[in-house]
């Protein structure tokens, strides 16, 4: 069996009473896209904290390509290959796109490198190999007309798949997406569906968290429902689709 891209093992995060991830395992292996999906409340920005080390466990353990990540700082776990966006857009007022994604690039810069980066030559040819994966990243997220623009002229839609570039600048081996397609219109959720699967053809796992379910039932691979907290399935969209406690907990209200 080929070791999961990652795999959580009955992690748990309580806020003071707040029970917010009770004992959640999956995991998630290479080419793989899964969903993340539940009631609001139900633990899945929590869950993506936890991975990403935004926030520490409670209890429990994550292991990345077959290593332990659970106490490794947020930094080093995207120096690891874990890479995410979050749920409320934060792109870097007063930068172009471009330097946007630049910015995303320089987790892959060492401390040791990082003073001598405009000076060797050893830099400079990191640094054009930057700025070549920067125009290739926007080209694939079909921002590159936008290259020199400021990215506080982005519509929202533009300016969550400038953090997706970014992310991705990273290198990462899993992504992780809190809702994405907040604020797109049907033509912008239909290139984000498009641009996940490619991101997935290029070898980068996803997670993704979304309430749009057409988008998630055409691009998942599996899919884990979350409620209060808790796995409550896990399967292919289909068998999501029909899932009685599913329905009733969260697609009853969406559908
Ligand atoms: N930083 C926090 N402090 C206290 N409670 C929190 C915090 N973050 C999330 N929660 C609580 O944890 C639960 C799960 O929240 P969240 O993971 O954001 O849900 P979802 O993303 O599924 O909507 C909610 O009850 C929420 O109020
Ligand atoms: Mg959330």
């Amino acid at each position: 069996m080929a070791v999961p891209i990652i795999q959580l093992n009955a992690i748990s995060k309580s806020f003071g009473g707040i029970r917010a991830v009770e004992s959640l395992s999956f995991s998630v292996n290479a080419n793989e896209v899964v969903g993340l999906i539940g009631p609001n409340g139900s633990g899945k920005s929590t869950t993506v904290n936890l991975l990403s080390g935004a926030l520490p466990l409670t209890s429990g353990e994550i292991f990345l390509d077959g290593q332990q990540i659970s106490q490794l700082p947020e930094n080093q776990r995207v120096s690891k290959g874990l890479a995410r966006t979050f749920q409320t857009a934060t792109c870097f007022t007063g930068f172009t796109t471009k330097e946007q994604v630049l910015l995303g690039c320089f987790s892959r810069i060492t401390s040791s490198n990082i003073g001598s980066v405009f000076r060797t030559r050893a830099s400079r040819t990191e640094n054009e190999r930057q700025t070549k994966k920067v125009a290739q990243l926007l080209e694939l997220v079909g921002l590159a007309s936008a290259a020199e623009d400021p990215v506080e002229s982005l519509s929202s839609g533009q300016q969550r798949l400038l953090m997706i570039a970014t992310a991705l600048a990273s290198e990462p081996k899993l992504l992780l997406v809190d809702e994405p397609a907040a604020g797109m219109v049907a033509s912008e959720r239909k290139a984000l569906g498009d641009l996940l699967l490619k991101i997935k053809a290029a070898g980068v796992s996803v997670i993704v968290i979304e309430h749009h379910m057409a988008l998630i039932m055409e691009i998942c691979d599996r899919i884990v429902v979350l409620n209060f907290g808790q796995k409550i399935a896990e399967g292919v969209p289909q068998e999501i689709r029909t899932n009685r406690k599913v329905i009733d907990a969260y697609l009853g209200e969406n559908h």
